[in-house]
């Protein structure tokens, strides 16, 4: 029996590598980032992954690695690529404010259209890695958070689009998590903090899994996941 189809971007490190290891248990795991050196370990290390090398952020990377592709049946689409570009509103240009856009609202949104025929040929299930910046503002983030908070409305508006074609979407918002991402933030800001102030990659794959595993008939919406300390 061929095993569900699962496409996770942002692979190559923090949480999309630690939900791309976690779903190849059960999942035949198609794994994305930029260079398919980023994924060379991930691809060695498990036996059932398939490389989707583009740059989310560009539409013509990201229309020819889809076509390439080719799936007709998709379980599971997660998407976790993204980048955070936090300061002070006045050093931001326009193609600053555009940059993020397009890797973290526009490519997703574009992938996922690209996707929906093969998810709803599986009833599947859609995650996207938001963050608690897609729920509340503060300064210097007038770009991240802007991007999650669209990704957020995103998200809605497609659940209630997709809910008559069997098709689930989830929203997952960590807190700050023990990555490259977190780290470069909290020690540019000169509050990194102690390890146990990170949530590990580990716990939000496991509250991806669950919305992955649940039956049919409901669907996690939103999943919040923070740290237990505050930094
Ligand atoms: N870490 C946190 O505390 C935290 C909290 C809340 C939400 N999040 C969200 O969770 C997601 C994952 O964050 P993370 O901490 O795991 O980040 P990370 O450690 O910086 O990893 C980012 C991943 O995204 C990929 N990526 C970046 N830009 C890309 C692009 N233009 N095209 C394709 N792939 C791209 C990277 O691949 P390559 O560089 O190898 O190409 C890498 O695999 C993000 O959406 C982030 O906003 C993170």
């Amino acid at each position: 029996m061929t095993r569900p189809v699962a496409l996770v971007t942002g692979a190559s490190r923090g949480i999309g590598l630690a939900i791309a290891r976690d779903l190849a248990r059960t999942h035949t795991v198609i794994v994305g980032a930029r260079s398919a050196g980023a994924l060379a370990a991930l691809v060695d290390e498990l036996p059932d992954v398939v490389p989707f090398v583009c740059d989310v952020g560009e539409a013509d990377s990201l229309a020819a690695a889809v076509t390439t592709l080719g799936v007709d049946r998709l379980d599971v689409l997660v998407h976790s690529a993204g980048i955070a570009d936090e300061r002070r509103f006045d050093t931001f240009t326009r193609d600053d404010w555009r940059r993020s856009f397009e890797v973290n609202v526009f490519g997703v949104a574009d992938l996922t259209a690209r996707l929906l025929p093969a998810l709803r040929a599986a009833h599947g299930t859609v995650v996207f890695l938001n963050s608690g910046s897609g729920m509340f503002s503060y300064p210097d983030g007038a770009v991240y958070s802007g991007t999650k908070f669209a990704l957020r409305t995103m998200a809605d508006c497609l659940r209630e689009e997709e809910r008559s074609h069997g098709v689930r979407v989830v929203s997952v918002h960590p807190g700050f998590v023990d990555t490259d991402m977190a780290r470069m933030i909290r020690r540019e800001s000169g509050r990194e903090g102690s390890d146990e102030s990170y949530v590990q990659p580990s716990t939000i794959a496991a509250g991806v899994r669950v919305a992955v595993d649940a039956p049919h008939e409901a669907q996690f919406e939103t999943i919040s996941i923070r740290p237990t300390l505050r930094a």
